[in-house]
């Protein structure tokens, strides 16, 4: 049967600051889920990762779905008439948009979706992220797809031996959507060359080139492109289909050990290193550090299992100390260089308006300046 699982995410408000949303909202949104699901998906779970909650739906409308995504937003309506009688902080955040039209992209919601024939087991990997932006995936997706490194199962598993098509997208350009595809192994340098931009190109799905297949899919929503103002970071969303010809449950979580520098932590303007987390976790330190987690899943005839939460394991506690001192250590510079993120990214207006205050102040010696025109004229 053919299955869709789509993940729709928002911040409606949370407790403390930016930490994590209220048992009460959660509860307000699984409640609005299950009065009024109806049938129309198979099964839902939700869950949240520091402020961002996260609804999982295993459904058979296909992506894109008008009713599924409508469902959604009302659930994050009604969390967000929590958040806001407790008073929770950035109540309704990511609603922009005041009625539903038709799909939660671009109102401000995340969403990753897929549609494919279900395998006699299909396992699959949910991750979420929080104090990020969907550049954040785009190594652990390109080592866990393309480098043998990562992924032994590109040299050691004939299902994998033709590689993967990358579909990329440049979340620069606002007007549609721009996309690339690129295969891998053949067009590795070119993938690397876009994907080093975290911030302009994003892996939008990964295929198999073997079966044709989805793999991969991940949110790509740039909030600041909707809005034209900050509103908080994209937190992104990621499904991965996993085992056979897909890389392996631990193969698309080794990159992860990384905890590779990305863009987000405090007011989405710093880098910083990305923590794999548990299931539910907060945020703390300096607003982060960034964090993500993966739940594992499988699902049967539209039904979903619970989740395996796969950063809920001995060995990660290990990682969560290595990422915790990176983040130490680039907070030792505060705002200097590369610990502060460059100006187009800056996710507050406060510098550009210095910029504008300062800008009238600067002086350029005249005598100097004379002399290099005249120099230039006599050439
Ligand atoms: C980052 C984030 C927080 C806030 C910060 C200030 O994505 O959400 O770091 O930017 O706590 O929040 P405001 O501007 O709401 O006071
Ligand atoms: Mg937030
Ligand atoms: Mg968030």
């Amino acid at each position: 049967m053919k299955t869709t699982l789509s993940i729709i995410k928002a911040d409606i408000g949370s407790i403390g600051g930016h930490i994590k949303p209220s048992a009460q909202l959660i509860d307000r949104v699984k409640d609005h889920l299950k009065t009024n699901l109806k049938g129309l998906a198979n099964d839902f779970f939700v869950s949240h990762t520091g402020d961002d909650v996260a609804i999982l739906f295993a459904h058979t409308r296909g992506v894109g779905d008008e009713k599924i995504h409508k469902i959604a937003w009302d659930a994050f309506i009604a969390g967000t008439a929590v958040a806001k009688e407790q008073g929770l902080y950035g109540a309704g955040q990511d609603l922009l948009k005041d009625s539903f039209s038709g799909n939660v992209k671009g109102m401000g919601p995340a969403v990753a979706e897929m549609e494919f024939e279900e395998r006699p087991n299909e396992p699959f990997l949910f991750f979420a992220a929080d104090k990020t932006d969907p550049g954040a995936y785009n190594l652990p997706l390109y080592l866990a797809f393309t480098d043998p490194m990562y992924n032994s199962g590109l040299i050691l598993s004939p299902n994998m031996a033709k590689g993967f098509k990358f579909v990329i997208m440049d979340v620069s350009y606002t007007e549609g959507d721009r996309m690339i595809e690129l295969n891998a192994p053949e067009e590795i340098y070119d993938i690397a060359a876009l994907l080093r931009d975290n911030e302009r190109f994003v892996v939008e799905s990964i295929w198999s080139r073997e079966t044709g297949e989805i793999a991969a899919s991940v949110s790509t929503t740039r909030l600041h492109n909707i809005a034209g103002k900050y509103t908080g970071k994209d937190d992104p969303v990621m499904l991965v289909r996993v085992q056979g010809p897909f890389p392996a449950t631990g193969e698309t979580l080794a990159p992860f050990n990384i905890g590779h520098y990305v863009a987000g932590f405090m007011r989405g303007s710093h880098t910083g290193p990305l923590m794999p987390v548990k299931m539910n976790s907060s945020v703390s330190y300096f607003d982060g550090p960034p964090v993500v987690c993966a739940l594992g899943f499988c699902v049967h005839n539209g039904k979903l299992t619970e989740p395996a939460d796969a950063f809920d394991h001995p060995y990660w506690e290990y990682i969560r100390t290595k990422v915790s001192r990176k983040a130490t250590e680039i907070r030792q510079q505060g705002f200097a260089g590369a610990a502060m993120l460059p100006y187009s990214e800056l996710e507050y207006g406060g510098i550009v308006s210095k910029m504008n205050k300062l800008d009238p102040r600067f002086k350029v010696n005249q005598e100097e300046k004379e002399e290099k025109v005249g120099k230039k004229k006599k050439k």
